[in-house]
């Protein structure tokens, strides 16, 4: 098979490492990819969002699947095209993808169903928002409705902190038509997971979960990045807690998306806060979760391409998906300056001298026509590691990240720290 990969990140690089591991596939091309996509791909140099110009490559080059990273080509209607071409895709159609790219449709979906979510309403009015805010009691949630690049949700510690948000967002409109309407949600604390899971729209297989870490600091400390790490399996997550959020949640709501003549087909993705033991959808993506795909992928014994095929053909019942129950670290590395301003065209150094078994994902990389590999993002690498238990995954991380180095890099070194206090305390 001929496979394109659409995305440039450290979630795309795990893809297309993963997928170039079945037997079934003899090509893969990525787009535009980065260079640690470069050295077992083919790169494109192609938007993700140039959705005909993607049409077009894959019809020349022949592509047998088209897998869709970023969440941007999904609300744009990229399967829906290449539905049109008749060319295989994995990933939700336009339609499906609102339960990302609309939170106001989202909300509605987990109200009408009754899927575990905080308490919140929706407003399409700046006095009606500012009205509704003078009977809560801060902290609340500030959320904008539609795709913002991650930076759409404020926690608001004040009622004029909350009230500034409404106004950034629906006076002055900082994320543009994405800030049309605004929910104010119940501020939750609880302990953050992601539970990801594949679907063709009748059977939901999760994978293994993951936490991910949003701040630039250690003790989460800092702005919001795009994820400073992540690891695999959070022990306070146990089997019973994936089975109930798979029943209670994933599979409700692609049932609840088929009620509403919506199929949902790909990869659905809760981020849940678990609230005295009970899980609750902070929101839903319509895709792999960065980073959380670059530890949950290495814990992934069956083909991945096999998953994808079924995925797409309807008939995921009849694939037996295996996961390894190791424990795996990510770390990222970033540019001095992210998530702020930062300069890119670092020549890094010393990926060569990492311990074998230790996994690079690339995601702001560049290959140079020297050869040589140069910073091109803010977040640069995702260095993994598989070990028997998070402490050994931790280890083989921490112990290979200070072997890589490109000017002014920085990365957290608390990334899984809470599971060695977690099993310290328990024996
Ligand atoms: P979202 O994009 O909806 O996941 O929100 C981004 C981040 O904001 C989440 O990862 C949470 O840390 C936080 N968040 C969102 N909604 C809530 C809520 N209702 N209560 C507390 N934290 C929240
Ligand atoms: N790691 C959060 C996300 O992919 O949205």
């Amino acid at each position: 098979m001929k496979i394109l990969v659409v995305g440039g990140g450290g979630r795309e690089h795990t893809l297309v490492w993963k997928i170039v591991q079945s037997p079934r596939v003899e090509k893969v091309f990525t787009a535009p990819g980065n260079a640690g996509t470069a050295a077992i791909a083919e790169n494109l140099n192609l938007h993700p969002t140039d959705i005909e110009g993607l049409g077009k490559a894959a019809e020349e080059k022949g592509v047998d699947l088209v897998v869709v990273g970023p969440e941007a080509p999904l609300a744009s209607g990229i399967v829906d095209y290449f539905d049109s071409l008749g060319i295989p895709i994995f990933g939700p159609t336009k339609a499906a993808t609102q339960v990302e790219s609309s939170k106001v449709f989202a909300r509605n979906l987990m109200e009408k169903y009754g899927i575990p979510c905080p308490k919140g309403a929706i407003f399409s009015s700046y006095s009606e928002a500012c009205e509704y805010l003078q009977e809560q009691r801060p902290p609340v949630v500030i959320k904008a409705d539609g795709l913002a690049a991650g930076k759409g949700v404020i926690i608001a510690g004040s009622l004029a902190e909350a009230q500034k948000a409404i106004g950034d967002i629906m006076e002055a409109r900082i994320f543009g038509s994405a800030g049309d309407r605004v929910i104010i949600d119940e501020y939750l604390s609880g302990r953050e997971v992601s539970l990801i899971a594949f679907t063709d729209g009748k059977t939901v297989s999760p994978m293994v979960p993951a936490c991910d870490y949003k701040k630039i600091g250690d003790n989460d400390k800092g702005p919001n990045t795009g994820g400073m790490g992540s690891y695999s399996p959070p022990g306070f997550f146990s089997a019973g807690m994936t089975e109930k959020v798979t029943n209670d949640i994933l599979a409700p709501a692609v049932r609840a998306m088929a009620k509403e003549g919506i199929t949902y087909k790909g990869v659905l993705y809760a981020g849940l806060m678990i609230v005295d033991g009970e899980p609750m959808v902070l929101e839903f993506n319509s895709r792999f979760g960065d980073p959380e795909t670059q530890v949950v992928l290495p814990l992934l014994k069956t083909d991945l391409v096999d998953i994808l095929m079924a995925v797409v053909q309807g008939n995921l019942d009849r694939v037996k998906i295996d996961w390894s129950s190791e424990a795996c670290v990510g770390v990222v590395m970033a540019s001095a300056g992210y998530p702020g301003n930062y300069k890119t065209g670092f020549h890094i150094q010393g990926i060569d001298n990492i311990d074998k078994d230790v996994l690079v994902f690339h995601a702001g990389t560049k290959l140079g026509d020297d050869g040589i590999i140069y910073t091109d993002g803010g977040r640069v690498l995702t260095v993994v590691g598989v070990g028997k238990d998070m402490a050994e995954a931790r280890e083989k991380v921490y112990r290979n990240v200070p072997k890589i180095y490109f000017k002014g890099c920085h990365y957290r070194k608390d990334i899984a720290l809470r599971e060695l206090g977690r099993l310290n305390s328990e024996t």
